[in-house]
């Protein structure tokens, strides 16, 4: 197989691969992990927080990773597609803000407290704005593309009647 297919290949199934395991996880802690635990458990939430962190952090860059080299990839194949970019574009705007409040949640500096205290709050807000972004991804990916440009031989000219 063509080593750079066979690359693309890798690249996407990292890229869902880790949706698959951050997505999941997240929605795990926020539907059955938050609503098990009790005020006094904030020992045991703090363990828990310092196990996700590592998935959250290692997620963080494998997204990177393979989200642009497939964007690098997908550029020439949507030469002119402006909806193309404009989604895409947005859904990685998007996904830094994701990114941001994920390692907030996960964090321990004083000024990130604040989600932190907040945490099913924000962990709802990490699980929705992450479903748009899969919502968007998917869109892209199957939506019909737009006809190329005509090639300057096909456009035909009126002819200059002699
Ligand atoms: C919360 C973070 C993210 C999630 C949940 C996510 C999810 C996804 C999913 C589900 C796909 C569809 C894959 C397929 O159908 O083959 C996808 C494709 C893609 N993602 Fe992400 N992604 C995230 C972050 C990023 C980032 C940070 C970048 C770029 C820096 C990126 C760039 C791309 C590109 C270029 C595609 C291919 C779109 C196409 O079909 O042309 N993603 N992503």
């Amino acid at each position: 197989m063509d080593a750079d297919l066979l690359t693309a290949i890798i690249s996407r199934w990292i890229h869902v691969g880790t949706a698959i395991v951050l997505v999941g996880g997240t929605t795990f802690l926020r539907f059955v992990v938050h609503p098990s635990l009790q005020e006094s458990d904030t020992e045991l939430m703090g363990r828990i927080r310092a196990r996700w962190k590592k998935v959250v952090h290692a997620g963080i860059g494998l997204f990177l990773l393979s989200g642009i080299y497939n964007y690098w990839k997908a550029i020439p194949l949507h030469k002119g597609d402006g909806l193309y970019h404009a989604i895409v574009g947005t859904k990685i705007i998007l996904a830094l803000v994701v990114f941001f409040f994920a390692s907030a949640l996960v964090g321990r500096s004083a000024g990130t407290q604040k989600f932190r205290d907040q945490a099913p709050k924000w962990t709802l807000i990490v699980v929705v704005l992450s479903f748009v972004i899969v919502a968007m991804s998917g869109f892209v990916k199957v939506r019909p593309l737009p006809a190329p440009p005509a090639a300057p031989e096909q456009i035909s000219l009126p002819s200059g009647g002699n």
